[in-house]
């Protein structure tokens, strides 16, 4: 397979204290560079026996196989990025800003800051759309290729010094504050629509427990540390226990084989939580015999070990 060029996506004659000759020596030599290196690597793997190949031979060429694809794709980014008038006038994407960085001007703050960080060094500053949490982070992606795993950039600033260094020399800041005076907000803002539109990674789906309600461990957590009225009991079955030989701190561990025996000790008007070793059957199935009982139950997703994942004082049992 080919990659293909892209067309610049600015108008490189529009842009505000940014060149034409540092725009197009951006597009053709490194823009460009960066899609004819990933070509022919490309290229090159295909044609490969990687039953004969040496193990580090094949590592350098994925190694420089992702790193031409990203600066490929990041400076395409980086090219939509501009060509605006650098001001802010849609409701939308200032509020997406204000509610993952407090405040707009909070976000560029940040951003901003990363680039002048990064004057002298080299790397990117990204906007990235986390699927997963359904949010925006600012983050650094050096050597092309640290891009969040399952993210979506939706702004990006490119600060090695091909990017400015023939307009600027070694003044990074005022390449920083050009930027911002070009940015396209109206192109960001349709990009964020775009990207919220990813969906996060499926949820574990335990279909034979449809309609049994589970409660995070964080949340519970919470509710014990606030004082809230709440029954949490640990009932992973016995050999689990005796194996593990923990249990997290301040928690009770019932028999979920001898229920019959423990249930009498619970209050009706207080909500239960139960949890096995991972959130799975015995947790589910406890909630449900306690619910059958009369009692609002839920079992705690993710279980003991959620407990301990989380940081949760752990202390010995059995
Ligand atoms: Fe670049």
């Amino acid at each position: 397979m080919r990659y293909q060029l892209k067309q610049i996506g600015c108008r490189p004659w529009t842009l505000s204290g940014l060149s034409l000759q540092l725009m197009e020596s951006h597009y053709e030599n490194n823009y460009g560079g960066a899609l004819r290196r990933l070509n022919a690597i490309t290229e090159q793997l295909g044609s490969m026996d990687f039953e004969k190949t040496p193990g580090h031979v094949l590592n350098g060429l994925k190694r420089d196989q992702l790193t031409a694809l990203n600066s490929t794709l990041l400076h395409e980014l980086f090219f939509s990025s501009l060509g605006g008038d650098g001001t802010q006038t849609s409701k939308g994407i200032a509020e997406v800003l204000a509610r993952d960085f407090g405040s707009l001007e909070k976000w560029r703050a940040e951003f901003r800051a990363m680039g002048y960080a990064l004057g002298g060094g080299s790397g990117w500053v990204l906007l990235t759309y986390v699927p997963r949490d359904g949010r925006l982070i600012n983050q650094f992606a050096s050597e092309h290729s640290q891009a969040i795993a399952s993210g979506v950039p939706i702004l990006a600033l490119d600060m090695y010094e091909h990017a400015y260094h023939i307009d600027f020399g070694a003044n990074a800041r005022a390449y920083v504050d050009a930027f911002f005076r070009n940015l396209d907000w109206p192109a960001l803002e349709q990009r964020y629509e775009d990207a919220a539109k990813v969906p996060g990674p499926r949820p574990l789906i335990q279909p034979e427990f449809d309609g049994i309600p589970g409660i995070a461990v964080e949340e519970v957590k919470e509710m014990m540390a606030a004082g809230k009225p709440v029954q949490v009991l640990d009932v992973r079955p016995r050999h689990f226990v005796s194996r593990q030989q923990d249990i997290a701190d301040g928690i009770e561990w019932r028999d979920p084989e001898q229920l019959q025996q423990w249930i009498g000790e619970l209050d009706k008007s207080e909500p239960v939580v139960v949890y096995c070793a991972y959130g799975f059957h015995i947790g589910c199935k406890t909630a449900i015999k306690l619910r059958d009982a009369g009692f609002d139950a839920r079992y705690m997703n993710s279980g003991h070990s959620g407990w301990k994942a989380i940081g949760h004082a752990i202390k010995r049992y059995g």
